[in-house]
């Protein structure tokens, strides 16, 4: 079945079985293997890419649900000379240890920047009606959906903070 999707500023026509998941179309069929394949049941985060410009778990998604979508990856995200404010600040505060979940992490991290800034309340929001505070709470909530087995969250909570003052 062919179906085109934007995938990190490029339109991509692909012609898949309507069973392929978003993460193989990226990972087999266009070779973007920085998006990575953990658990491929929606229960580690290591899959998250950006659609539209907001986070999903592409494991738990068809590729051809995503026709004239946008969809990014962290190979659209920074380049080596030029790294993203929140892989700099991933590397700043070691909270890129093996690397596996990393991309994932980053990708969330990014959508979940941008879901304070639109005002949408976490679990962890005192207040529901208030505008959501960029706190270590806030983001370990937010962020919980991404795992870590190398435990760097303390990390990756740092980085999220530090890269967070950088882009405002
Ligand atoms: S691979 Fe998608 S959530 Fe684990
Ligand atoms: S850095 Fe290794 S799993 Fe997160």
């Amino acid at each position: 079945m062919k179906t085109t999707i934007t995938v990190n500023g490029e339109a991509r026509t692909l012609d898949v079985d309507p069973r392929t998941t978003l993460l193989d179309a990226l990972r087999e069929h266009l070779r973007l293997t920085g998006t990575k394949k953990g658990c491929d049941h929606g229960q580690c985060g290591a899959c998250t890419v950006l659609v539209n410009g907001t986070r999903i778990n592409s494991c738990l998604s068809l590729a051809v649900m995503h026709d004239g979508d946008e969809v990014t990856t962290i190979e659209g995200i920074g380049t080596a000379e030029k790294l993203h404010p929140l892989q700099q600040a991933f590397l700043t505060e070691d909270a890129f240890q093996c690397g596996y979940c990393t991309p994932g992490q980053i990708c969330s991290a990014i959508g979940m920047l941008a879901e304070i800034e639109a005002g949408l309340p976490s679990h962890a929001s005192a207040d529901v009606a208030a505008a959501p505070q960029l706190n270590a709470e806030e983001i370990r909530e937010r962020m919980s959906g991404n795992i870590c087995r190398c435990t760097a969250y303390p990390q990756i909570v740092e980085a999220i903070k530090r890269a967070a003052g950088e882009m405002a």
